[in-house]
């Protein structure tokens, strides 16, 4: 195993604790936030849209990084909203080659959206920014699939 994919599956095994702990949802989001931030150099911005009340729109939820003024996005728009169409992760390694894009910070370089799915719907996403262009890997994309696991399993 890669040393990257070792760091992953001890990431992984970290969230599904802080999944498993004695926590209120949100709480747990957070600390999942908070981890991925600080565990991995390239993620610079991490946070989950939820789709609340209103159909096909996903609405910030908690978020670790410089606040964002897409606080709300309706489906298809931007990398998240394409994300929500499609129901299936979106990698956008250089953000500036993206035209629907919603900018949030000029550092920002790279984006990748994970779905969460819950009986074949999108109940939200996790979304993380880079400040490197090309950062996100086949592992990136593994290990963040996971996370959207265990985090659907919350709902
Ligand atoms: N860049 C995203 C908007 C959300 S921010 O990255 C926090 C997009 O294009 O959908």
């Amino acid at each position: 195993m890669t040393e990257k994919k070792g760091q992953f599956v001890a990431l992984l095994r970290k969230v599904n604790e802080i999944a498993a702990s004695a926590q209120i949802r949100t709480q747990k989001l957070r600390l999942i936030c908070e981890l991925l931030e600080s565990s991995v150099p390239y993620y610079n911005w991490v946070g989950f849209y939820l789709v609340g009340d209103k159909e096909r729109e996903l609405v910030l939820g908690p978020f670790v990084g410089e606040p964002t003024e897409h606080a709300e996005i309706p489906f298809g728009k931007g990398i998240c909203g394409q994300a929500a169409e499609s129901k299936k992760t979106f990698i956008v390694q250089d953000v500036s080659k993206e035209t629907n894009y919603l900018a949030c910070n000029l550092n920002v370089k790279s984006e990748i959206v994970i779905p969460i799915l819950k009986d074949g719907k999108v109940i939200g996403e996790l979304d993380i920014d880079s400040h490197a262009t090309s950062p996100f890997t086949d592992d990136d994309e593994s290990f963040l699939e996971g996370v959207a696991g265990v985090v659907s399993g919350l709902f």
